[in-house]
């Protein structure tokens, strides 16, 4: 089988967006997309001559809002979301131990929460789409959404961690242009998890992160929990997240 794979990035929230095709079937998955990049993503996927099938979300999202709706609007594909989030708009509630299959493509879901309460890893053979629980040389944030440092630190080492060092690492975001790694690079060298790293030390580090508020979360989650509808009232400084973003055709 042939998987046709693009590594797409936003840069409002220097999110990365996954293309998978069968070209058996020529449908595609899109994992995590962002709404200002909905058309961009969408002519990707037909590019390469397939159908957009179904978009997959890693976890309800603060820092952006998923593009999930308007792709189902705009080209009828279908939403997948984890079950745990029981969103009256999902289409399909993803759980581990049933895997998505599109075509011939199987998508593995691996729950990994601790980033957040729902948090999910998708593993598409030697291809790990970690979302943010594992970042490369780092990781998401614990302390919104029912996050934990504790149960972040148990899904990194006892989930990811376990998996063949050759996998490779697609995280859902990197804010230095960083693409992918591997499980292997990241047990070995990540500074907050990797290297022997211990629960306590995992645990004092992210305690004293110091984070700013996030600034989209209060806007995001709502939306994100209505599969990607900008709410009411966004202020104008951060419309940008709501609007299409300005991109040049593929030829
Ligand atoms: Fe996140």
């Amino acid at each position: 089988m042939t998987i046709q794979f693009r590594q797409l990035f936003e840069p409002i929230s220097s999110t990365y967006t996954y293309l998978l095709g069968c070209r058996e079937s020529g449908l595609a998955v899109l994992i995590d997309p962002v709404l200002p990049a909905w058309r961009r993503d969408l002519e990707a996927v037909r590019a390469l001559g397939l159908e957009l099938a179904m978009t997959v979300e890693t976890h309800i999202h603060a820092d952006h809002i998923t593009a999930a709706m308007q792709l189902k609007r705009e080209a009828g594909s279908r939403i997948a979301a984890p079950a745990v989030d029981r969103l009256a708009c999902a289409d399909v509630a993803l759980e581990e131990g049933k895997p998505l299959v599109v075509g011939r493509l199987a998508i593995e879901p691996l729950f990994t929460p601790g980033h957040t309460d729902d948090h999910h890893a998708y593993r598409v053979g030697e291809r790990l789409f970690t979302g943010d629980a594992l970042l490369i040389d780092g990781c998401g944030r614990t302390d919104f959404q029912n996050g934990d440092a504790a149960t972040l630190y148990r899904s990194v080492h006892g989930k990811l961690f376990t998996l063949p060092d050759e996998t490779l690492v697609y995280p859902g975001h990197d804010y230095q242009g960083r693409r992918v790694s591997s499980i292997g690079q990241e047990k070995a060298r990540n500074p907050r998890l990797g290297g022997g790293r211990s629960l306590a030390e995992f645990e004092a580090l992210m305690g004293k992160l110091g984070l700013a508020y996030p600034k989209f979360i209060d806007y995001a989650v709502p939306g994100n929990r209505q599969c990607g509808l900008c709410p009411e009232g966004v202020p104008e400084e951060l419309q940008q997240y709501c609007e299409e973003m300005a991109h040049s055709p593929q030829g």
